[in-house]
């Protein structure tokens, strides 16, 4: 008996599952989903399995086969980061069917109700799973360890429609006679106004990559295997089908780089506000925040980076969150291949300029825990979302640029190349992928100290800042603010988003009022439609105790969920003791009104950064 994953109670003697079978009846007016799955193992097994849960209520566990009823224990002790063991007794059994009711408050979902929602009219839920809320939606051996191939039958009234990160079969009415696979009565299952949409996903993944949404959802098409999902309000769609017009030439620069793109479809779904990161790479359908649609194409870059998972972290895969770096950081590194590819190398230099400035700054804040600071990391009794930071993405990007310096372009991509073919629907860690290194670059571990690139903390001195005119430019006019120097008209007349972002963020954190009050009145910060934009000069307000600003900082807390937001703005209300009781007392206030709106992740972080500092 032993764990094969900190974030996991799967145990090592134990097979794996190779396809669960999911039928989910939702209930809006409860916000829980009566369910079933339908477990297969790799082979038949003799004693206890150990299933993850978190909040599920578990009704029957039978074994289909001999239709009989297997012993189950669901543990009462409720594991902080990990949920609920289910522990079920199998005497030679590969099947396992588990009847089970969601609770309202599961973590993987956020329930909106019809005031909730743009159009108002209907209820709406979505799923966010990764890291580790798989298991609130149903009992899995949730880690990515495991690769599942999944079919579900989702029953839900007929005036809403379903999507999911896995192939449409059909939208049909439900039927009598075994279609609800006991997931609840059939007199429900197969009540008026009920209808069923299935899917199936025939590619094995990991259970973090699980994913619906269900509401009133409708698209457009922006390319010949991408349509752009939301709620369906013509001017969302008008404009997100805009934004992403040019999705398709991403897909053919990624597989020019990659190799071929191996989930058919490309979709991208934009969800309601409160979704809680920038996007997630659900295939065959990217979720999306909808503060990505500017109006200014610049949503490109969250879509690269969610497209540049489908080679990076959905095919290969980390074995656990302890090698999140193999995942983030090749993805970061090949989300800036493709928009170099496609918007340039100026922009791309830009980018990696807002994350060595965003790296530098995290390496400062994980100052007393510099466990974080490492690439490979020991998560456990650690919950993933408290330790998310930018260090598995940057300092992953970092590694991997500078490889690519020591070996040259061409043979990095080659080798990029073979270490996808080679680990294809493979979940990996940081050895192997050393090893592989090793075997393909020959001497790389004399030129490069791969030990303290991997294991050691904060940044090894062969990291790089970037260099770039655009960069270089916008760095040093940031330094002069502090001597009173504004950048002129003419100087930001060509600057977009991220250009006001990379100069915001290397602003000096304390700076009179007056002059972040002038800055505003000379350039409308305050008033950016780009939220990145916007939160970096309002955290630059927060710092300088510019409370003529904190309307708008509670305007923007109440307005958007995505925790790249949420963060840095409770954080910079609530951190420092001195004379900060105002702030205090305004960001519980904010955060006391805005809670019901945030996705429980979301609610989740905030606790735990409002906890850390009150
Ligand atoms: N996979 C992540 C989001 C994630 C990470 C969810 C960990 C849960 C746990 C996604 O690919 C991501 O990195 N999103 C970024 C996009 C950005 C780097 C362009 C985000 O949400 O900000
Ligand atoms: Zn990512």
């Amino acid at each position: 008996m032993a764990p094969i994953d900190p974030h996991s109670f799967t145990d090592s003697t134990h097979p794996l599952t190779t396809h669960i079978s999911l039928s989910l009846y939702f209930d809006f007016s409860t916000s829980t989903i009566a369910a079933s799955a339908l477990l297969t193992l790799r082979h038949p097994h003799s004693g206890d399995l150990v299933i993850d849960t978190r909040s599920l209520t578990i009704t029957s566990v039978i074994d289909p086969i001999t239709n009989t009823q297997l012993p189950f224990h669901l543990s009462p002790n409720v594991d902080h980061v990990k949920g609920q063991p289910l522990t079920v007794s199998l005497t030679n059994s590969s099947k396992i069917l588990i009847t089970f009711i969601t609770s309202p408050s599961s973590s993987a979902l956020q329930w909106l109700t019809p005031p909730q929602t743009f159009n108002k009219k209907y209820p709406f839920v979505y799923t966010q799973c990764q890291a580790i809320h798989a298991r609130s939606i149903f009992p899995c051996q949730d880690t990515p360890t495991s690769r599942v191939r999944y079919n579900a039958k989702l029953n839900i009234p007929h005036q809403l429609s379903a999507v999911m990160s896995a192939r449409h079969v059909e939208r049909r009415a439900p039927l009598a006679g075994g279609d609800s696979g006991y997931a609840c009565d059939e007199s429900l299952w197969c009540a008026e106004g009920r209808v069923v949409e299935e899917f199936v996903m025939e590619q094995p993944i990991p259970p973090y990559l699980f994913a619906f949404a269900v509401g009133e959802i409708g698209c457009r098409e922006v390319g010949p295997r991408t349509k752009v999902f939301a709620e369906a309000v013509p001017t969302v769609l008008d404009a997100a089908a805009k934004e992403f017009a040019g999705t398709e030439d991403m897909i053919r620069a990624g597989e020019k780089l990659f190799g071929e793109y191996d989930w058919e479809r490309f979709d991208l779904l934009v969800l309601p506000p409160s979704f809680p990161y920038g996007g997630m790479e659900n295939p065959r359908m990217v979720f999306l925040t909808p503060t990505v649609i500017k109006g200014d194409a610049s949503g490109a870059q969250v879509v690269a980076h969610e497209l540049a998972h489908s080679w990076t972290g959905n095919l290969i895969t980390n074995k656990t969150n302890d090698h999140f770096w193999l995942n983030e950081g090749f993805t970061t590194y090949a989300e800036r291949r493709i928009v170099e590819a496609v918007q340039g190398e100026d922009i791309a230099a830009l980018n990696i300029g807002i994350g060595w400035k965003g790296l530098v700054d995290t390496m400062e804040r994980f100052k007393d825990n510099m466990e974080f600071t490492k690439l490979l990391t020991n998560q456990e009794g650690v919950d993933p979302d408290d330790v998310y930071s930018e260090v598995p993405y940057e300092k992953g990007f970092q590694f991997l640029w500078r490889i690519e310096r020591q070996i040259g372009r061409a043979a990095f991509d080659e080798f990029l190349k073979k270490y996808i073919a080679a680990f294809k629907f493979q979940s990996i860690d940081t050895q192997m992928f050393l090893d592989f290194l090793k075997a393909n670059v020959p001497g790389i571990e004399n030129d490069i100290d791969l030990k303290t690139w991997t294991e050691g903390t904060g940044l090894p001195p062969d990291a790089m800042e970037p260099v770039s005119n655009i960069y270089t430019k916008i760095v040093s006019l940031a330094h002069e603010f502090k001597q009173g120097r504004m950048p002129s008209e003419e100087e930001v007349a060509s600057w977009h988003g991220q250009e006001w972002e990379l100069y915001l963020e290397n602003l000096p954190k304390s700076v009179e009022a007056s002059q972040v009050t002038s800055l505003d009145r000379r350039y409308r910060l305050s008033e950016s439609k780009d939220y990145e934009v916007k939160v970096a000069f309002l955290q630059l307000a927060i710092w300088s105790r510019c409370s003529e600003y904190y309307n708008v900082v509670e305007k923007t807390l109440k307005e958007v969920g995505r925790m790249k937001y949420l963060r840095p703005l409770y954080t910079s209300l609530v951190q420092g003791s001195a004379g900060k009781e105002e702030e205090k007392i305004f960001a519980q206030r904010v955060f006391a009104e805005a809670r019901e709106t945030y996705h429980p992740i979301a609610q989740g972080v905030v606790e735990s950064i409002l906890s850390k500092h009150l």
